[in-house]
């Protein structure tokens, strides 16, 4: 349907996790007129459910060099290596800012910060708050910084498209807006400037870490728009989520990798440790290698899942460092103080995304991209752990410092944008709300933590039977199922799968988290390369 209302602003920051509400702020003190939509509250994003923290050189004898050399090795061959200096040498600084924002960091007993370790780094330098609560911590403090600065925000407004001008540049979005008053309904934010930072989409499988609200909406909008998009085959697979049962489907408690980084140990059911000897690191290797010798082992023992194993922690330290997840499991009738915690991989975090440049430019003029959303180049094939958090600050910061130099004296220039194609029919047929948990069905099966030719040729049959399905819908009587949040989220997540997925058929090798059996090895020869994906607007 055609916008019924409309506001202007100079920018629109679409998503209110770590990566929007800073550029959000930082687009204020730039005096920026700036307007923020979200599709649920502000604080329903991924940010909230961080755990271990952000990863940073701010500790002593660490240096942004060494930060960059472990997210390179994790990276597997892919990083942008520039990408990952600015990552490592401005995070430091951006972390800093995040504080004097108003976040509260953990503190040693000697004052300074206190730093944990994870997977893939040499060092300690995960910063974090209330012991596993960072990504709580970090919410609120931005979440209190947009209202106090007195950010225009709309809730429960979940966008639709990019808006356009004649020459093909950025001029706001459409947004379906419920029960925020007089903007409800289908309305737009008229805006020369776009920023997404809708997160991920780790809901385009059974179970993930990731909360309801992440059905890769950014990335679908991209697509739709005809925006580059890269990387998606790269999904990372967080090898310790708390096992509730092989058919558990939708958001997992999450196990952070900061409880090996204190020293607990993944164990079978023996009890045998089985990461000493795969790697220098054993349980703190880069986590594509932990969660491969996690599945391994399952495979080896016809088991469900692996153990967790934390006993020696005392019940003082879990009480104390790790409140969030002693909660989780004794809520699920485990207790880790006594008896080792069962888990295994689920989806955790989209390392490919909307292709960006260092500025977080994608490549429709005007539409911006940061955080999980984007892919600026710094994860590569697989991201190291807490470095998303750090990658949402200091890109979200470009993003704005670009913004603001495109002004013309105080302004950015207006866009008149150009009406939507599919003002008098729908463009996209849109899916039924229950056609989300098919679409995770598929994708869990055929495009897993596992991956084969023929895995991959049976998941994209079926979400090419889905397609057509609500494109045959379509034709016959013009119409698909009723708008809203449950068709467009199912209707995005579809989109996304089916990119995913022909990228995984088409990445003929075993590279980070894209983990083919039926091509075992690396192949730096031909593969040392990303797939980039653009659509045909005009044919999505
Ligand atoms: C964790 O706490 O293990 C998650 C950290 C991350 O995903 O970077």
């Amino acid at each position: 349907p055609a916008p019924g209302w409309s506001i202007d602003a100079d920018v629109v920051v679409v998503g209110s996790g770590v990566a929007g509400l800073t550029a959000a702020l930082r687009c204020e003190a730039a005096g920026l007129t700036t307007v923020v939509v979200t599709k649920a509250r502000l604080d329903d994003g991924s940010t909230r459910w961080a755990q271990g923290g952000i990863a940073a050189a701010l500790g002593e004898g660490d240096t942004p060099e060494q930060h960059r050399d472990d997210t390179l090795v994790a990276g597997a061959g892919l990083c942008d290596e520039e990408a990952v200096r600015l990552l490592v040498t401005e995070g430091p600084d951006a972390v800093r800012r995040l504080i004097a924002t108003g976040a509260h960091f953990d503190e040693s007993s000697e004052g300074g910060l206190e730093l944990t370790r994870e997977g893939g780094h040499h060092r300690r330098r995960i910063a974090h708050a209330g012991g596993d609560a960072t990504g709580a911590e970090i919410s609120r403090a931005l979440v209190e910084a947009v209202r106090a600065a007195g950010t225009r925000t709309i809730e429960n407004a979940l966008v639709l498209d990019l808006l356009t001008d004649a020459e093909g540049r950025t001029a706001g979005v459409t947004l379906h807006v419920m029960g925020e008053g007089q903007h409800d309904g289908v309305g737009a934010v008229h805006a020369p400037a776009v920023v997404l930072a809708t997160g991920g989409m780790g809901q385009v499988f059974s179970a993930t870490t990731n909360p309801s609200v992440s059905t890769g909406d950014g990335v679908a909008l991209a697509l739709r728009a005809g925006a580059e998009v890269s990387d998606l085959e790269f999904v990372q697979f967080h090898p310790t989520v708390l096992f509730l049962g092989p058919d558990a489907e939708g958001q997992q408690p999450l196990v952070s990798e900061a409880v090996r980084g204190e020293g607990a140990h993944l164990v079978d059911a023996d009890g045998v440790r089985f990461m000493t000897g795969q790697h220098e690191l054993a349980e703190l290797a880069p986590r594509d290698i932990v969660a491969k010798g996690i599945m391994r082992r399952m495979r080896e023992r016809d088991a469900e899942h692996m153990y967790l194993d934390a006993r020696h922690f005392g019940a003082e330290m879990w009480e104390h460092r790790f409140p969030t997840i002693l909660a989780a499991c004794r809520a699920h009738g485990i207790d880790p103080v006594t008896e080792p915690v069962p888990v295994a991989p689920a989806a955790h975090y989209a390392s490919g995304g909307v292709r960006t440049d260092s500025r977080g430019r994608t490549t429709v003029p005007g539409l911006y991209a940061c955080g999980e959303v984007a892919c600026t180049g710094v994860h590569g094939a697989n991201r190291l752990a807490s470095n998303s958090l750090l990658e949402g600050l200091v890109y979200a910061e470009r993003i704005v410092a670009d913004i603001a130099a495109s002004r013309t004296g105080d302004t950015l220039h207006a866009r008149v944008p150009q009406p939507l194609p599919q003002a008098g029919r729908p463009r996209h047929p849109l899916l039924p709300p229950e056609a989300r948990f098919t679409i995770q069905r598929i994708m869990t099966r055929g495009a897993g933590v596992l991956r084969s030719a023929d895995s991959l040729d049976r998941a994209a049959d079926g979400l090419r039977r889905l397609h057509a399905d609500a494109r045959d819908a379509l034709d016959e009587n013009g119409k698909t199922a009723e708008p809203g949040v449950d068709t467009w989220e199912a209707t995005n997540l579809l989109c996304v799968a089916r990119v995913l997925v022909a990228a995984a058929r088409q990445r003929e090798e075993t590279r980070g988290c894209h983990w083919r059996e039926d091509r075992p090895e690396r192949d730096d020869t031909a593969w040392r390369r990303h797939i980039v994906v653009r659509l045909n607007p005009d044919r999505t």
